[in-house]
């Protein structure tokens, strides 16, 4: 039945019927396919953005958020637009007020605004770091702690941040975007311990994706503007998939986690709870949970997307599985 869905194309139908989600930053970019996709699968959505330049600088504009609105009702969907920057927490408790306002609840917050504002390390200025920060780092806090109670009171809501290979593994010239990025995934790891019990969960997702904050890369040789020709061809559309899944029901239990897309196409995903099929393929008995699980991952990623994000086999990790989720 699932390979017939995907072979025609029908995943994720109505894979967020009814719930409310809140993404930031979604303007433009990732946080757009997101948005018009949560909309498609039957969410409704407070759309997230305050304008202004990839830097951070300039007075903001609530146009974009309003566009992408316009985009998800001109589909069927229902959406709001808020213009509130994520560094402000009185801007982060608006967001969710807009929420219960309009839709009467919150079940899932992506943290996806963001900024760069790269420099080599000896010449990044307190304002570089300081912006970077608030943004990244102190906006996913704000904006996860306005969510937090409504969460805890109703006993279930799910958290999407994310985070970057800068954070993971180190870039250059980007000091305070890769340690607001690694923050992030403390702050997520420590989120889906604290509310574990009240069946939230909180995940991170580390994307690559062609958009205008990848547009500002340096490219001065000619291997490096090959480089980034290639870039070009991974769009934002890919990594809209992965969130939703995450948010949805069918990614019950998965929380603590850090999905990974590599521009090579490649995943690190450190999915745990997804190795169902490699059950199969070893000849272990079959954890049918599991296997709906992986078997929902694969049909939504086969939306607009690919199967690079499954998640690489973790058999060796299964003693070690968190106990939290
Ligand atoms: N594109 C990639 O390959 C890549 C790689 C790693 C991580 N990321 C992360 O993915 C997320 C989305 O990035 P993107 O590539 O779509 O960038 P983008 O610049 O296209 O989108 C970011 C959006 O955030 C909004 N924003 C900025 N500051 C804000 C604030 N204070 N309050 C509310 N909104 C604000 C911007 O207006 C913009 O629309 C970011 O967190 C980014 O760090 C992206």
């Amino acid at each position: 039945m699932l390979a017939q869905e995907r072979e025609k194309g029908n995943a994720m139908a109505n894979m967020l019927k009814d719930k409310v989600m809140l993404i930031t930053g979604a303007g433009g970019g990732i946080g757009r396919e997101m948005a018009l996709l949560a909309g498609r699968e039957g969410a409704k959505v407070v759309v997230n953005d305050l304008g202004g330049a990839v830097d951070g600088e300039g007075s903001g504009s609530a146009t974009p958020a309003q566009k992408v609105c316009d985009e998800i009702k001109a589909a069927g969907g229902h959406a709001v637009p808020n213009a509130d920057s994520v560094t402000d927490p009185a801007g982060a408790e608006r967001m969710i007020k807009t929420a219960i306002e309009n839709f009467g609840r919150i079940d899932g917050v992506i943290n996806n605004a963001g900024i760069l504002r790269d420099r080599i390390f000896h010449r990044m200025s307190h304002v570089d770091w300081k912006m970077v920060i608030d943004v990244h780092l102190n906006g996913a806090f704000n904006v996860s702690r306005a969510a937090a109670n409504h969460f805890k009171e109703q006993k279930s809501g799910a958290f999407v941040h994310f985070t970057s290979t800068s954070g993971l593994v180190g870039n250059f010239g980007q000091a305070n975007y890769s340690a607001a990025k690694m923050g992030i995934v403390g702050l997520s790891r420590s989120i889906a311990l604290d509310m574990a019990a009240f069946n939230v969960r909180s995940n991170c997702i580390s994307p690559f994706a062609w958009t205008r904050m990848i547009g500002t890369i340096p490219a001065d040789t000619d291997a490096q503007k090959a480089r980034l020709e290639r870039s070009k061809k991974m769009t934002p559309a890919k990594i809209a998939p992965m969130a939703v899944f995450l948010l949805s029901d069918a990614a019950q239990g998965i929380s603590s986690h850090a999905v990974q897309r590599q521009p090579s196409g490649t995943l690190g995903a450190q999915l745990r709870g997804l190795d169902a099929r490699d059950d199969r393929r070893a000849g272990d008995p079959v954890d049918e949970e599991l296997l709906h699980r992986h078997e929902a991952l694969a049909r939504i990623l086969h939306l607009g997307s690919d199967l690079t994000w499954l998640p690489q086999r973790a058999r060796t990790n299964r003693r070690s599985r968190p106990t939290m989720s």
